[in-house]
């Protein structure tokens, strides 16, 4: 009789508990009055942009669309991703050759050997197998090239192998004699099956001796550009429409050691006269993406270039004394700008002009360094003071970011990074609220939420919106923010850094979900910050509103982070009209796991529908587990 009492109170109980679960999110709705008459600051134009650099294969085997791996063979010890192909010449030999190259940059060749013997059919022949593969399309045209010499007349045949079936995909010959020569060729497949299951072979038609050495194989690039960019890569970061492009990197710009910094000088030019430079990321850049590379990204995307200059601190602690030391890292910083922004009357302008680019690039910020905050020695402060005085002597109006707060000169921007969990953003949305607007500006130059491997999963799209309302309350303040890195080469080894916006393999790519919630919120912004009140308490709810003024739009953005719906009432005051329909974007999942994949990619995507029942004050109840843009017409 008592079990049965208990059992029926615990069951009272259970159901009261799970009709207050039901009714919770009807009961009281939180209040969010919005001012749409007093905009509290404008939007920074430059708020949303791109940081990136040479990891997970984001340049070589990514972005960069060359296919060739290890073109230049100083990719590690050894011939490395390059194979002989004996054909009918069993004691064929292919080793690294030291002692020549084309150029003082390119010291280190591939020698393919192949003794007298009988007649050769199958033509022996190095191979190389591209970054996982060398990924052919039917009916498409690659552009190859190689630098090559021979101890005698030769014919090189180029030609792209199937892995599995041996068949010839494409192939063009090309005749070689002498000393060291660029050579070029076409390869147009037909009607092939689309695989990366490939190799690029080189293969000589006779006995003898040939070197080789920056060979390189591009498909169709993205708007037609010669050695560009892969296309499909760079259609998913033009539809983040991102205002700046922060290059070239954070630890890439620094380097392990001095001497393996981003040494921009070494960068430009043509590909023979460019040494390349081991990337602190554990593998070689071929600097195909060089300094004018990473300008002609900024112009294919219409984006500002953020120019980060090497500032004298080495990753792995070696730096250099502000002084007398450290003027020829000035004069460099000077010299690259000059590159950057000079015409073509001046020495580094002529420069540019020279590597075809006339026109020069619109420069408005310079970062000092990278994560100065890790050089212990204490000299970021006379760094940044040295650096400083030199650029605003030569170049005033230029706005220079500080990597780390410094006493000694007042930056005008500082450069503040965050990876953290989902959590910690929740928990810390509200952090430039009360910043000092006297201040430094802020650059949020790096952040994320890291959680998702290889890419973030649909909690880290939420941890990343939660913490990207609080950047676009701020944005009077935060100039600009760019979310790190972008991109990831998913195949086995091309992973250096976990949780990263893009995924991809040879063939394909995908976005994150955490991706689309970029595209959203930038691609929906106005240019005036809306205030907003929050009235009673809503578990993990995070907002931003801003105005389009030209319009009158108001733009509401809602990350409900909880795992219940949640009823948001919105008030706008000061406004007397809002059309009852509006557009409403939703990216949403189950679970903070769901995530995309290559075989996958569109697990979570946004989807676009609209509202009804907009108006000056009208509830809308966000799903579980969202992030939601509204868009309502005042005029
Ligand atoms: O984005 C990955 C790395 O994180 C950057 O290279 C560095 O600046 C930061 O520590």
């Amino acid at each position: 009789m008592r079990s049965l009492c208990c059992a029926l109170v615990q069951l009272a109980l259970l159901s009261t508990t799970s009709l207050l679960v039901a009714q919770g999110p009807a009961a009281q709705p939180v209040k969010l009055a919005i001012d749409a008459a007093h905009a509290k600051g404008n939007v920074s134009p430059m708020l949303y942009g791109l940081m990136t650099e040479e990891i997970n294969f984001s340049y070589d085997g990514g972005l960069y669309a060359e296919l060739v791996r290890n073109r230049t063979l100083q990719d590690g010890n050894g011939p490395s991703h390059w194979f002989l192909h004996e054909g009918d010449a069993p004691a064929a030999t292919m080793k690294i050759d030291k002692t020549t190259g084309p150029s003082t940059a390119l010291p280190v060749s591939l020698r393919l050997e192949v003794p007298a013997g009988p007649a050769l059919r199958d033509l022996p022949a190095v191979e190389n197998e591209g970054y996982w593969g060398i990924p052919m399309r039917a009916q498409t045209q690659y552009t190859g090239s190689f630098y090559a010499k021979s101890d005698g007349p030769q014919s090189v045949t180029a030609s792209v192998v199937n892995n599995t079936t041996g068949a010839v995909l494409a192939t063009a010959t090309v005749a070689v004699q002498g000393g060291w020569q660029r050579y070029s060729f076409q390869l147009k497949t037909g009607a092939i099956q689309a695989s990366a299951n490939n190799r690029l072979r080189l293969a000589v038609s006779k006995p003898g001796t040939t070197w080789f050495t920056l060979v390189s194989l591009f498909p169709p690039t993205y708007h037609d550009r010669a050695n560009g960019f892969r296309a499909d890569l760079m259609e998913k970061l033009a539809a983040m429409h991102p205002a700046f492009l922060r290059l070239p990197g954070g630890n890439y710009l620094e380097g392990d050691h001095i001497n393996e910094r981003f040494d921009w000088k070494k960068t430009i030019g043509p590909f023979v006269d460019r040494p390349t430079h081991p990337s602190p990321w554990r593998y070689h850049s071929s600097d195909g993406m060089g300094l004018l590379e990473f300008l002609e990204w900024c112009e294919d995307l219409k984006m500002q270039p953020v120019l980060a200059v090497y500032a004298g601190y080495s990753l792995r602690g070696d730096y250099v004394k502000p002084g007398t030391d450290l003027e020829p890292y000035v004069q460099d910083a000077l010299d690259e700008i000059e590159y950057v922004t000079g015409s073509a009357n001046t020495r580094w302008g002529a420069e540019r002009v020279k590597d075809g680019h006339p026109e020069p690039f619109a420069l408005q910020y310079v970062e000092i360094g990278n994560e100065d905050w890790f050089d212990k020695s204490g000299s970021y402060e006379g760094r940044y003071a040295q650096f400083y005085k030199a650029i605003k002597a030569q170049y005033p109006q230029l706005q220079l970011i500080a990597t780390t707060p410094v006493k000694q000169t007042r930056p005008d921007v500082v450069d503040d990074h965050y990876y953290r969990t989902a959590r910690q953003f929740f928990d810390d949305v509200h952090h430039y609220d009360n910043t000092d607007r006297n201040g430094p500006k802020i650059f949020v130059g790096e952040w994320a939420t890291r959680e998702g491997s290889p890419t973030p999963n649909f909690g880290a799209a939420l941890g990343d919106s939660a913490w990207m309302t609080g950047m676009e309350r701020n944005s009077d303040l935060i100039v600009m923010s760019s979310y790190a890195p972008l991109l990831v080469n998913v195949n086995p080894g091309g992973m250096q850094w976990e949780t990263d916006l893009i995924g991809y393999d040879a063939m394909q790519s995908y976005g994150s979900p955490a991706y689309y919630a970029q595209v959203m919120f930038s691609n929906h912004v106005g240019n005036e910050i809306l205030p907003v009140v929050q009235t009673g308490d809503a578990p993990r709810l995070f907002y931003s509103v801003t105005r389009r003024a030209s319009d009158g739009t108001v733009i509401v953005k809602l990350v409900n982070a909880s795992s219940q719906p949640q009823k948001v009432q919105l008030a706008l005051d000061g406004v007397s009209h809002v059309s009852p329909s509006a557009k409403l974007l939703t990216l949403s999942a189950r679970t903070t796991a769901a995530t995309n994949t290559l075989t996958s990619p569109r697990t979570v995507e946004p989807v676009e529908s609209a509202i009804s029942n907009a108006a000056p004050r009208f509830t809308h109840t966000m799903p579980a587990y969202s992030i939601q843009v509204l868009e309502l017409k005042t005029k």
